[in-house]
């Protein structure tokens, strides 16, 4: 049987389209694995609902039907349970359960769509992206759900709105969001550059990282995610450490970094010809940012 990566948060189409396979072939893994299907989505109901009731004590049931999309029976009936009540009958098992292997997830992939499904699966506790302010041609939802909300500083598709339109929603209200930002500055690094994939100038691309930070920042309610995509730049002799600046700006803004996933590129990169000086890049950060129930507290001098 083909190892497959298997998210147990998913619908069945959505893990066909991530691996690549068809419909019948999931299925035929889920049975062949013995997973239990209805135990998994009964845990995952579960858990997310603890997670957002740990994260928010003080919520009553309505405010964790707004978060988690459930209906307020079902959000009402697990929040009463104190340990998951059920159990697996002895030939099954979970998708969730991290001993097998194939389950487990990890800070490394070459496939951005299992990152950002990893970050589903451990943080987001409704189950969907609500917000991508750098949506382009929404490359990253090609293998999962659309987000609710598209924004771009140049909108290409239909569907998508200005990003100036961002900055009018509700402040405190977004569950998650997802920033992506060019990582080329014109005339550095590249010789091919657009408005879609380039800064002028590395000051705006450094001011345009800090204020997309702030944007998401003022958009969250507290408890949110912001998944932000990165990478350093390096051109000749220079490089722009641009991820620690990402973590520096969030920790600055109030995030706290939960996570950080690595993508490794799989194109081999062309060969310039000359002497090399300094490591060939092939690799980009996911930061998975948490914006914190409480500030930090200030210390009195
Ligand atoms: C790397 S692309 C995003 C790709 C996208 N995640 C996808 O999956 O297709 C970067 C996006 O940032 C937008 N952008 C460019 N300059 C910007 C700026 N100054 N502020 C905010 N967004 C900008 C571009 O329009 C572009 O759509």
């Amino acid at each position: 049987m083909k190892e497959l990566s298997y998210y147990p948060n998913l619908s069945i189409a959505e893990n066909a389209r991530l691996n690549g396979v068809s419909i019948a072939t999931i299925r035929k893994y889920i049975q062949d694995s013995g997973i239990d299907r209805k135990f998994d989505e009964i845990y995952k109901i579960f858990t997310n609902i603890k997670r957002l009731q740990e994260q928010n004590p003080e919520y009553t049931a309505s405010q964790i039907k707004r978060l988690s999309g459930y209906s307020l029976n079902t959000v009402k009936k697990y929040m009463k349970m104190v340990e998951f009540p059920y159990c697996l009958s002895p030939e099954k098992y979970s998708g969730f359960d991290l001993q097998k292997s194939n389950n487990i997830i990890k800070s490394v992939s070459n496939s951005q769509t299992v990152i950002l499904n990893s970050i589903l699966q451990l943080y987001i506790n409704n189950n969907h992206y609500e917000c991508d302010f750098t949506y382009s041609i929404g490359v990253f939802w090609k293998g999962i759900r659309q987000p609710d909300l598209k924004f771009d500083k140049y909108p290409q598709l239909e569907g998508v709105k200005p990003l100036s339109e961002a900055f009018l929603l509700p402040d405190g209200t977004l569950h998650n969001c997802v920033i992506d930002l060019p990582y080329i500055v014109q005339g550095i690094g590249s010789k091919i550059t657009d408005r879609f994939t380039s800064f002028n100038s590395e000051e705006e691309m450094f001011d345009t990282n800090r204020e997309m930070i702030e944007l998401a920042y003022r958009k969250l309610m507290k408890g949110g995610y912001l998944v932000m995509k990165t990478m350093d730049v390096s051109y000749s002799m220079k490089q722009l450490w641009v991820s620690d600046y990402v973590v520096q700006k969030a920790f600055e803004t109030g995030f706290e970094l939960k996570d950080k996933f690595i993508l490794v590129s799989n194109k081999r990169l062309l060969n310039s010809g000359g002497k090399q000086h300094i490591a060939r890049k092939y690799h980009s950060y996911f930061f998975v940012f948490y914006k914190k129930q409480k500030p930090d507290c200030q210390i009195l001098i």
